[in-house]
């Protein structure tokens, strides 16, 4: 079963055909809402809201250890993380789609991985390739498929919010190699990889970063809303093509 995360933006998809809701808890505590079930074109998929249905959980609030976990225990073969995102690289604009290859972490203090205390053995993933490859191939070819633009790398920089950034952290991040940054990749990348359940992700534009272009002189959160209520219709044809065009399960 695919399950999709839903960032800013996408509280809920409006293409699921829906069968249940169901209330789940973990041993690392509560999700961020309830995992909706349905199916898409017959198949089936479970949506979760990062931010709560509500909107009401910043970034570094999330519990994504129970995020993940929920919604593992529950059968997701394949999860496909959507955020928003700032551009950075300078062909990137606002409304693009982006298909990330690698993470640059500046998170902190955030609950980073289900092997911790001195009861549990020490336990190390390998990330050299942060998101499951042949995921990423899928909805490449998903998106091809609908039509829909996307941009199959990027290096995303996850950065620790709820605050955006400033101009110089920009310009910091783009000498460290970073595309575009967003607030909620990690530790949820790293989380899946942990449960070795594939993750990759749609990460939607949806505002020049601090300091460049029409960002020079500040964000404006209305536009960033604007461009995300407009792209959101373009990632739910994605992950209707995802579904149907090949096994989302990689494993
Ligand atoms: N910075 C961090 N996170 C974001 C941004 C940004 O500019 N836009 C959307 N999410």
């Amino acid at each position: 079963m695919l399950a999709v995360i839903g960032g800013s933006g996408l509280t809920q998809l409006a293409n699921l055909d829906v069968s249940h809701r169901e209330v789940l808890r973990t041993p690392y505590g509560e999700p961020s809402g309830a995992v909706t079930f349905g199916q898409i074109c017959g198949h089936p998929v479970a949506f979760l809201a990062r931010h709560g249905y509500g909107h009401t959980i910043p970034p570094h609030e999330v519990n994504y250890r129970a995020n993940i976990w929920a919604l593992c225990k529950r059968g997701a073969t394949a999860i496909v993380s959507v955020a928003s995102v700032g551009g950075i690289r300078a062909d990137l604009r606002p409304g693009d789609l982006i298909i990330p290859h690698q993470i640059l972490d500046y998170t902190w203090g955030r609950k980073m991985t289900y092997h911790e205390g001195r009861d549990s053995a020490v336990v190390h993933i390998d990330f050299t390739e942060p998101y499951d490859g042949a995921l990423r191939a899928l909805l490449i070819k998903a998106a091809g498929l609908t039509g829909v633009a996307v941009k199959d790398s990027a290096v995303y920089a996850a950065t620790q919010g709820p605050r955006l950034e400033t101009a110089a952290e920009i310009n910091r991040y783009e000498r460290d190699g970073a595309d575009v940054v967003g607030m909620t990749g990690m530790p949820e990348a790293a989380l899946a990889r942990e449960l070795n359940v594939p993750y990759a992700a749609i990460n939607v534009v949806s505002n020049y970063a601090a300091g460049r272009a029409d960002s020079l002189n500040g964000i404006s959160f209305d536009a960033i809303d604007a461009v995300l209520q407009e792209s959101m219709g373009h990632v739910r044809s994605i992950i209707e093509s995802l579904v149907g065009c090949g096994d989302p399960s990689c494993s």
